[in-house]
């Protein structure tokens, strides 16, 4: 199709979700973030009552997500869900659902539904790899461990609420794990995408490099 498509995976807290957004910005293209989509999945079935370990139960939440998506703000069934989906406890159960095959099905769709015309940038853990395997270009976006627990460290704070390093980096760690040991499009640099160790650059910086890696693709 003529749509194209820019695929940035990564670990959480590794600031793809900041660089989706402005790369998409820049192109004027649309943008996914399908992590919200497993974090939304995660809070509306703790809301109806669905255990996080439940995986047909988390299909039919996941199949019928009531969401919205405007500017900067998240909705579910009409209520302000965008500081509620980005709390740790939401990232953890996120992680935990996502590990479903029919959860992850549930969601393909509507994934696959953000490509529009001209373009769209999609930021995840298999965007590159099963949601988009077509994708004009593929970028794995990194950075260590301990530069991914500062950063999503000054976020919290930033946004006033209280943070502990130390947990941080522990449930970044064990998120990380389980989303790399998984059977379902596990966390991986796969071949096709080229690395982005984002540790020693700006938030510019990143920006920069990937719009110049996606001139050399158009
Ligand atoms: O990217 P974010 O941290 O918001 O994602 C939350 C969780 O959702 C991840 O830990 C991962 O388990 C899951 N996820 C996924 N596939 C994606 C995006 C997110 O499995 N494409």
């Amino acid at each position: 199709s003529g749509i194209a498509i820019l695929a940035i995976d990564g670990p959480s807290a590794s600031g793809k979700g900041s660089v989706a957004q402005r790369v998409a910005e820049a192109l004027g293209f649309a943008y996914l973030d399908s992590g919200a989509l497993y974090r939304l999945t995660a809070l509306a079935a703790q809301e109806a009552g669905i255990d996080w370990s439940d995986e047909q139960g988390l299909a039919q939440i996941a199949q019928s997500l009531d969401v919205r998506f405007e500017k900067d703000l998240t909705f579910l069934g009409g209520q302000d869900v965008s500081g509620l989906i980005r709390s740790e406890v939401v990232g953890a159960g996120a992680s935990k659902v996502a590990a479903f095959a029919a959860v992850r099905q549930a969601l393909l769709a509507r994934q696959r539904n953000f490509a529009v015309a001209p373009g769209l940038v999609a930021d995840g853990r298999d965007m590159g790899s099963v949601v988009f395997p077509g994708a004009r270009l593929k970028i794995f976006l990194t950075a260590t461990a301990t530069v991914r627990a500062e950063r999503r460290y000054q976020q919290l704070i930033a946004r006033g609420e209280s943070a502990d390093l130390v947990a941080i980096t522990r449930d970044l760690q064990s998120r990380d794990e389980r989303d790399a040991a998984r059977k379902e499009a596990p966390l991986r640099q796969w071949d096709d995408a080229l690395l982005l160790e984002t540790s020693q650059l700006s938030l510019d910086q990143v920006v920069e490099c990937v719009l110049s890696w996606w001139k050399t693709r158009t």
